[in-house]
């Protein structure tokens, strides 16, 4: 069954959560997260493990928070705009767990717009109820609330939440959700001294309604206007930096850093230190050490720095790539007893232009895997082969730009996505598909036809190994980000793909993640088994374009209809659209 929510106690924020895995023990211990309470964490009980199909069954606690979502003056460029806060946070409230935590969001919307909030980076395994983008939903109504509740399953690392709906993404609602390895599982490197949340992202002074209103005027919202580090523009040799961590001399420290900007790739390097990548979108990583480190739009990664030099300030840099004249934004990382300001002679940014994409691919190429490192489990990252599991399925995704009546849209193939009132899960589940949507307008191939404005939904086969190939011919990098899975980025070559260009795959030690970049005029290919039941989102990670249609729903169903594959819809899952009011079809049968 789907793991239910039984309120005990309505409005005092005591759920009772049977969970799928075991019982659970109504024990209920408030924790105040945060010295200013503005959020409040219940950490309940405590799910004792009594079945045994799980061997690596530990004792899982229910985090719980209430998040107040409203709009609030804020000003990272130094220009006043509208932002969007969560209990009156920019960026949003950190989201600490551990591997198989169950986390439950009460999510207030304060806003004068529907709003969803995706949480889902961590891929929710069996459940796409929840997912949190309008075709799997029904968004949060102004003066309503939402509660999404799921298990980071056999998830680590480091993931963003943001936003999904209009261009909220561009005034925040942005926070990150990091997920620990249960103390049973070694973890490839020593505990660190501290974490360092760290959301680095383009930022333009237009508010967000502005941004809104150009896209559906058919208009671009052209080049950002800066670059934001933890929602602030520090310039070299400003006062009163706060600083963005405190070191001590000889500890080393975990930095995650994602990148939640719009547009524009980053480069992110700290003054006389070097990083070792430890984490990338939820894999242990070959621990290389690098001088700065490129980090797409939506991309996560987690280094690790050493105090190791003359105790003063420090300035960690980041800086725009691919553009001629690159935006800079500083913070400083400070030693604690410490002499001293930052030198305002910054690192440089490796190479631009087209020398700065060659360097970056090498990057890109020197991310490994480690196989011998344990992930959730403790089975070694590598004894799941990928390299030698036969492809089902090539699906080639390329991202087409084009005029529609006038007006800017972007699309996969040529179809250009539209969010139909009814989200399309729910009109898939409740037998309305036909109503609301057609399978598979984009095909596999991209098409020479004009351009399509519709909803783009493919119907894949449970467990097919698929293989995606995103082709990008424009003059602009992309990045596209797959919902519910992890998959292995097996390359990124300039030009374009053909068949025999398999060879130049990575079938050893890819890393397993969830974004992929293209370069310009380049491709990269993925692979991945479809073996989580849902429809998933599979967009550009550029919000202008997801926006304006590049993006596609992969719809897969259990052919079974069972519990095993899927999980019921949730008690609590909101009707909208045409399903509104119906009853629920006879639910999924199985254990
Ligand atoms: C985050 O969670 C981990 C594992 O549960 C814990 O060790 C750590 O102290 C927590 N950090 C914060 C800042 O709450
Ligand atoms: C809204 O919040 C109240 C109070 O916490 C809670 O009881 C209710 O379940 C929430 N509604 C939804 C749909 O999550
Ligand atoms: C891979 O992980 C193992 C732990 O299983 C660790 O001992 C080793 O140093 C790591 N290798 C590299 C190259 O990072």
């Amino acid at each position: 069954m789907f793991p239910k929510l039984l309120q005990e106690e309505v409005g005092s924020n005591i759920l009772l959560l049977p969970h799928f895995l075991g019982v659970c023990r109504k024990d209920s211990k408030k924790q105040a997260v945060g010295s200013r309470m503005i959020f409040v964490a219940l950490l309940l009980g405590v799910s004792m493990g009594v079945m045994t199909e799980d061997p690596y069954l530990g004792i899982y606690s229910n985090i719980f928070f209430d998040w107040k979502v409203t709009y609030g003056t804020i000003a990272p460029l130094g220009v006043p705009q509208q932002g969007i806060l969560i209990n009156g946070e920019f960026p949003g409230p950190k989201i600490n767990c551990t591997s198989n935590n169950n986390i439950v969001v009460n999510v207030f919307n304060y806003l004068d717009e529907p709003l969803l909030l995706t949480l889902s980076r961590v891929q929710q395994r069996k459940n796409s109820w929840q997912d949190g983008t309008p075709g799997t939903m029904c968004p949060i109504l102004p003066g309503q609330n939402f509660t999404y509740h799921f298990q980071v399953k056999d998830q680590i690392g480091s993931y963003l939440y943001f936003p999904t709906t209009g261009l909220h993404r561009a005034a925040g609602g942005i926070g990150i959700l990091q997920v620990h390895s249960r103390d049973l599982i070694p973890v490839p490197f020593d505990r660190p001294a501290d974490e360092f949340a760290v959301i680095l992202g383009d930022w333009y002074k237009k508010g967000h309604k502005t941004l809104k209103r150009l896209l559906d005027s058919g208009r671009s919202i052209g080049k950002p206007d800066g670059i934001v580090i933890n929602e602030k523009s520090g310039k070299v040799g400003d006062l009163a930096a706060e600083p963005l961590a405190v070191m001590e001399q000889g500890k080393t420290y975990r930095y995650r850093v994602c990148n939640s900007g719009l547009k524009n790739s980053i480069n992110f390097r700290l003054q006389g230190h070097t990083m070792k990548l430890v984490e990338l979108e939820g894999s242990h990583t070959v621990q290389n050490v690098y001088e700065s480190t490129d980090l797409h739009v939506g991309q996560c990664l987690s280094v690790l720095v050493t105090a190791n030099q003359v105790p003063k300030d420090y300035y960690f840099v980041a800086s725009s790539r691919f553009a001629r004249r690159p935006d800079v934004a500083v913070a400083v990382v400070r030693y604690a007893n410490g002499n001293g300001p930052a030198s305002p002679v910054l690192p440089p940014t490796p190479t631009e232009n087209s020398a700065g994409i060659a360097w970056s691919m090498n990057q890109f190429r020197s991310f490994r895997w480690n196989l011998t490192a344990s992930a959730a489990r403790p089975n070694p990252q590598g004894s799941y082969h990928y390299g030698k599991i036969d492809v089902t399925r090539t699906i080639k995704v390329t991202n087409t730009r084009s005029l529609v009546k006038g007006k800017l849209r972007f699309g996969i193939n040529g179809v250009s996505h539209v969010d139909p009132e009814t989200p399309l899960k729910l009109a898939e589940y409740f037998g309305l598909a036909d109503k609301v949507f057609k399978y598979d307008l984009v095909k596999d191939e991209p098409a020479n036809e004009p351009a399509v404005v519709a909803p783009n939904v493919v119907n894949a086969v449970f467990r097919n190994f698929v293989e995606i190939i995103f082709e990008n011919h424009e003059k602009m990098i992309q990045t596209w980000h797959l919902d519910g899975y992890s998959f292995f980025a097996v390359a990124i070559e300039p030009g374009r793909w053909s068949p025999d260009k398999r060879k130049l795959y990575n079938l050893q030690d890819a890393v397993s993640r969830h974004t992929i970049h293209v370069y310009p005029n380049s491709w990269a290919a993925v692979m991945t088994t479809l073996d989580n039941a849902g429809m998933r989102n599979l967009r550009s990670e550029m919000w202008e374009r997801t926006y304006l249609g590049q993006q596609m729903y992969v719809s897969v169903l259990s052919p079974a209809k069972s519990l095993r594959d899927e999980y019921n819809i949730p008690e609590s899952q909101q009707l909208c659209g045409i399903v509104k009011g119906l009853p629920k079809p006879t639910p999924y049968a199985g254990t």
